[in-house]
């Protein structure tokens, strides 16, 4: 039986923390960030991570969060744009929860990204070029991953939330047969 939670897994700026939060709320559930999580264990901010030790040892450290959120029920577990790069974590996400996959369009990444410099694998010289890549080369995971997907471009926080509350309902219940 996969437990009672919602999980969302998306790209970078595709506002798994914002409608995340939001679902939690209206279903009394608790919320729980994959990235906060390697923030309060690592105790430095994700940028200093990646300067500091590097992409593998933020990896490592993100699977531990995920291990630690998905042992657990009645939570909303929000995971970071890359989460679905291991194997071991796909399964995680997929065997722990209701995982739903939140969509944009390259365009709507850049614009809701841009302003932000917490995001290390986007202060290149050309995000918008590293954003197509890195969506072309994610699909896919996304896509195994996932029980549901959403298209979040030109939806509002409260949709987006309403519609994956509804799905989760369904999904919940045919599971309960
Ligand atoms: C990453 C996404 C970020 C964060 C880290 C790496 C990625 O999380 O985990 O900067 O590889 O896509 P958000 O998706 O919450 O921005």
């Amino acid at each position: 039986m996969v437990p009672r939670n919602i999980i969302l897994i998306g790209f970078m700026g595709t506002g798994k923390s914002t409608v995340g939060q939001k679902i939690a709320d209206s279903l009394d559930f608790e919320f729980v960030d994959t990235d906060s999580l390697v923030v309060e264990m690592a105790g430095k901010p994700i940028t200093q991570i990646f300067e500091e030790q590097g992409e593998p040892a933020f990896r490592d450290l993100e699977t531990k969060a995920l291990e630690q959120a998905a042992d657990g029920q009645h939570r909303v577990i929000s995971t970071g744009g890359g989460i679905i790069l291991r194997s071991e974590n796909r399964a995680l996400l997929h065997g722990h929860g209701f995982c739903v996959w939140l969509r944009a369009k390259p365009e709507t990444v850049y614009e809701r990204t841009c302003a932000n410099n917490e995001r290390p694998l986007l202060q290149g010289e050309s995000p918008r070029d590293t954003i197509e890549r890195l969506l072309a080369e994610r699909d896919s995971l996304y896509r195994q991953t996932a029980h549901f997907n959403v298209r979040t471009d030109d939806l509002v926080v409260e949709d987006i939330s309403y519609g994956i509350c509804e799905s989760a309902s369904v999904f919940f219940q045919k599971q309960d047969g």
